[in-house]
């Protein structure tokens, strides 16, 4: 859990114009910045990014949020990883971070030696005509290598120290990989003769290499070891490069190898990222699915791919959901992604894309392995693989139609399948449903009353809040209102209340009702006033205001406690004294709250 108030810092610290403008081009149109909307397709600018605020919205296609919003949707960054960003960014230390202070530091200086390295490496690929012939001879031209930041480390020990001088003998070197330090103390290049693609995170900052043999030798590849910046599980190559093909295509094609990617964006399709050497893993996934709602895992046809593509079908079950889709294609065994694309051309891969096999039909597939279902034992086994699989879909629906495939493969009854696997069918009569009924998608909208008149009026003039009485509770009762009040209030005490609080708030709020009243006022026209003087009436206006709701919940709340004294009476029940005094003096109270409410 990162805490509300160092979130609240970031915001505060962060311009999310400048943010946004590095991705989208903005134009200033009147006190916000316009733009045609990066999360939909439109040819007249409908997203706009208040500076005031700290929130863009599209009126297009109802995007909005903060700089920690934009992140997440534009870049596909969890919360955590939007919020590490933007504080790096603007120079603080994440909190739960506790290695040692220096470790920011050390981190900037690593991301800078990545960047110096993969300059030098391009300048050398310019004077390296092997390497240069090599990559033509793969049928790569010099526009996507480009696009891909590919280069070239020379045959040379300590090649990197014409770009880093004296710096070359900096930790830091050592640290991102990039230099060897052996046992005499001795320095030199990892990476020597072999062609180099930097692998991007999703700012496109370089955070590691690979680098390919040119021709016959080993290791074919040569990967930077894990870092500080380089965690191979979470890293999809070609992510960056491809976020706008990806959004065009609707899906994202999984690859295995540098070179598939490069190679099918070579020849149009650019919607490919590969995993580095590794299994595919649930946070590979989870990546995926924020910038799609379609995985196409697409494995070499040999035996090691179809190994992959079962640890990407076991990792992928609980990140699935009815509205996302998995599929995997399998090219034929002599073909990798790269070879099919330049043997068979575009059409018939995106083809191959199309035609690619659901998950479900994969998932039996590797059920049935190589069981004789005309066998009862054999059925029995089937059931039994089945349980380290299905219960783990996440999609209630499709995990719904797997268990009726198993079943007819099994020649059981669903209901006795499902029973087997230890779950439970929606809508059999046995048992209690499985999931909740879905969470709406639009933030319901209660009429407005005097709590949120009071929330909205806070919102635009802070100081307000020091007219609301110290026990919130008993005047508002229970409400979404009541408790972001009370946030308001505290975060007021800090002297924080900000457009940027709010957008923090909005950002961290777990709960529904609140986040859409947070959303609400962060949606509210901008104000702008013409002079100090406009504002100070708009403030005494405002003020007024705030009077006369707050007088109204008042008097609400003694017509509550008047009603239901009355009604104990008139069922009989003795009240106490206290009880007898408070019922006798409210009707006056009352009148003495609405002949001062006349009064001002
Ligand atoms: P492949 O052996 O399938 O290579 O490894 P490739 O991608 O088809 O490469 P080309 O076409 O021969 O150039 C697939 C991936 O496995 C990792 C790399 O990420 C590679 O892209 N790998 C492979 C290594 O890390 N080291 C190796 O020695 C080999
Ligand atoms: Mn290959």
């Amino acid at each position: 859990m990162i805490p509300e108030s160092f979130i609240q810092d970031v915001l505060a610290r962060t311009d999310i114009v400048g943010l946004i403008e590095r991705y989208v081009p903005l134009k200033r149109g009147g006190a916000n910045y316009m733009a045609c909307c990066p999360f939909h397709n439109e040819k007249s600018p409908s997203f706009s990014v208040s500076p005031t605020k700290q929130f863009y919205h599209c009126f297009g296609c109802g995007a909005h949020g903060t700089a920690i919003g934009f992140l997440m949707e534009y870049c596909g960054m969890s919360f955590r990883d939007a919020v590490k960003d933007l504080a790096q960014q603007c120079g603080l230390q994440m909190p739960e971070d506790d290695a040692p202070q220096q470790d920011r530091a050390r981190t900037v200086s690593l991301l800078d030696a990545t960047l110096r390295a993969a300059r030098y490496f391009r300048e050398q690929l310019r004077h390296a005509p092997t390497a240069i012939e090599y990559l033509k001879r793969r049928g790569l031209t010099g526009e996507v290598a480009r696009q891909f930041g590919i280069g070239y480390a020379p045959d040379d020990w300590n090649g990197l120290r014409t770009a880093f001088g004296a710096d070359y003998d900096e930790a830091s070197l050592v640290e991102a990989g990039l230099v060897i330090q052996n046992d005499a103390g001795r320095r030199y290049d990892r990476f020597r003769d072999r062609v180099m693609f930097p692998i991007l995170d999703q700012r496109g900052n370089i955070i590691g290499f690979g680098g390919r043999v040119i021709g016959q030798g080993e290791p074919k590849y040569l990967n930077s070891p894990e870092t500080p910046l380089f965690e191979k599980g979470r890293e999809l190559y070609g992510l960056f490069q491809a976020r706008q093909a990806i959004r065009e295509a609707g899906l994202v094609v999984v690859t295995e190898g540098y070179m598939d990617v490069v190679a099918l964006a070579q020849y149009g399709f650019g919607a490919a990222v590969a995993t580095l050497g590794t299994a595919t893993t649930a946070t590979h996934i989870q990546k995926l699915f924020r910038q799609a709602e379609k995985v196409v895992f697409c494995f070499d046809g040999d035996n090691a791919g179809r190994k992959a593509a079962r640890r990407a079908l076991e990792n992928c079950l609980d990140q699935l959901a009815d509205d996302r889709e998995v599929r995997f294609l399998f090219l034929p065994a002599e073909h990798d992604p790269d070879s099919f694309i330049r043997v068979e051309g575009l059409e018939a891969f995106r083809r191959a894309v199309d035609e690619a096999m659901p998950l479900s039909e994969f998932l039996l597939q590797t059920l049935r392995g190589d069981l004789n279902l005309g066998i009862p034992e054999d059925r029995a086994k089937l059931v039994h693989e089945a349980r380290a699989f299905v219960p783990k879909i996440a999609a209630p629906v499709l995990q719904v139609q797997t268990v009726r495939l198993i079943a007819d493969d099994a020649d059981m009854s669903a209901e006795e399948v499902a029973h087997a696997l230890g779950i439970r069918l929606p809508g059999s009569r046995h048992g209690n449903r499985r999931s909740p009924p879905a969470r709406p998608r639009t933030p319901r909208t209660a009429p407005a009353g005097p709590q949120r008149q009071l929330l909205h009026l806070t919102a635009r003039f802070p100081e307000l809040l020091d007219r609301l009485p110290g026990d919130l509770e008993a005047l508002f009762g229970e409400s979404a209102e009541a408790t972001l009040l009370q946030t308001f209030r505290d975060a007021h005490d800090h002297d924080h209340f900000s457009a940027a609080t709010l957008a923090a708030l909005y950002e961290s709020c777990e709960d529904d009702a609140r986040r859409a009243l947070l959303l609400e006022l962060l949606n509210h026209e901008d104000e702008a006033f013409a002079d100090d003087d406009a504002r100070e009436v708009a403030r005494q206006a405002a003020r007024l205001e705030f009077d006369g709701h707050f007088t109204n919940l008042q008097i609400a709340a003694l017509d509550h406690e008047f009603a239901s004294l009355q009604q104990r009476l008139t069922r009989g029940e003795a009240l106490n004294t206290e009880e007898m005094r408070r019922f006798r003096e409210l009707p006056a109270e009352k009148q003495q709250l609405r002949s001062g409410q006349k009064m001002s």
